[in-house]
């Protein structure tokens, strides 16, 4: 066979190989449907790598194979192989060309980087905090309503900027396409514009302690009447004031308030902390063997000094121990807009003796 015929064969082999090997990716690699304008250019670019994947694993293997069956040792053949001390074109072909096939793609994926994270017109900015191990949003522009669920206008671009409080959490809807890590003492931001109306997931994509696999949140996207609708209706909730202390309990413990929730059931599902399901007089046993019973002043030591009881089967250093500051500063600012006083932990309380 002649040199052109290995390399008529090769060729065909070779794109067969390439594009057969690129819709099987497809299958393999499958990505959730594309739900905001940045998943677009990010798709492409998706698409561009899969090409280039296929093709250069094509090469080696369809090669390799092709010599490996066809310029195989025949029967009675003992002599020595060819020896070959190399190529410099070949070799000056094979530094250059994948230089600046690497060079094309860095530049393809800055360019797409820049697109995706430069400011849009008419956005709107929701601020998020993640912690061990709950995420919870507020609503600067709209009356800094605040929210468990991450609540998003269709076809606007917004501004998430991002707040870690204790390690790093990283945010992700893969259906947006764009992942973001929040940093402790850095804020960080990511842009996104949903396209599609529906509900998504957020999932946290850096392990960061205990229950990472459990730190979720519900993603909705609303059209712009329903959003303004939702905005209004949370606005609407009422002043603390109004509401009972078993009522600003359980709002305490969501995670619009401190998120005790990600820890602590409230229905006796087992938790990285506690249950708070029949916990009100209930006898604990603790780490040292002793016992004691879960009254108000234990609960309320067990606040603010959350290391100074442990319950045997959990563990220390779990629980954030400045709580004494943070509904310190919490009840100052409701003092200062609703002029009543509020003890964050009595009512937190209180609701833990509604869930006997
Ligand atoms: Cu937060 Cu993983």
């Amino acid at each position: 066979m002649g040199r052109l015929r290995h390399l008529i064969i090769i060729t065909i082999l070779l794109v067969l190989s390439t594009v057969g090997l690129r819709f099987l990716f497809e299958y393999i690699f499958a990505l959730p449907a594309a739900a905001s304008a940045e998943a677009g250019p990010i798709d492409i670019l998706f698409n561009g790598h899969y090409w280039m994947i296929a093709f250069l694993f094509s090469l080696i293997m369809v090669l390799m194979l092709y010599s490996a069956f066809v310029f195989r040792r025949e029967d009675g053949d003992d002599s020595d192989g060819p020896h070959v001390h190399g190529n410099t074109k070949l070799e000056i072909g094979w530094t250059i060309v994948p230089l600046f096939v690497v060079l094309g793609f860095g530049f393809w994926g800055a360019v797409t980087l820049n697109e995706i994270t430069s400011p849009k017109s008419g956005e709107m900015t929701v601020n998020v905090v993640g912690k061990q191990w709950i995420w919870s949003f507020s609503y600067p522009e709209q009356d800094d309503i605040g929210s468990g669920e991450l609540v998003l206008p269709v076809n606007r671009t917004t501004v998430l900027k991002m707040n870690a409080e204790d390690v790093i959490h990283s945010f992700w809807v893969p259906e947006f396409r764009v992942k973001q890590d929040l940093v402790p003492g850095r804020e960080t931001t990511l842009r996104i514009t949903p396209t599609e109306v529906g509900s998504y997931r957020l999932r946290c994509a850096e392990i960061c302690g205990l229950n990472h696999t459990q730190m979720e949140a519900d993603v909705r996207v609303l059209s712009a009447e329903e959003f303004q609708a939702w905005v209004e209706e949370k606005s609407a909730a009422p002043a603390f004031a109004e509401m009972t202390p078993e009522e600003r309990g359980a709002y305490w413990a969501s995670a619009e308030g401190f998120g005790c929730v990600a820890c602590h059931s409230v229905d006796g599902s087992p938790g990285v902390g506690p249950s708070w399901q029949g916990l009100f007089m209930r006898e604990e046993q603790m780490t040292d063997g002793s016992t004691i019973v879960a009254d108000e002043a234990y609960l309320t030591s067990s606040i603010y000094d959350p290391n100074a009881h442990i319950v045997a089967g959990f563990n220390p250093n779990i629980m954030p121990q400045n709580y004494l500051e943070q509904f310190t500063a919490r009840q100052q600012e409701i003092q200062s807009t609703e002029a009543i006083d509020i003890d964050i932990a009595a009512d937190i309380i209180a609701y833990i003796k509604t869930l006997q």
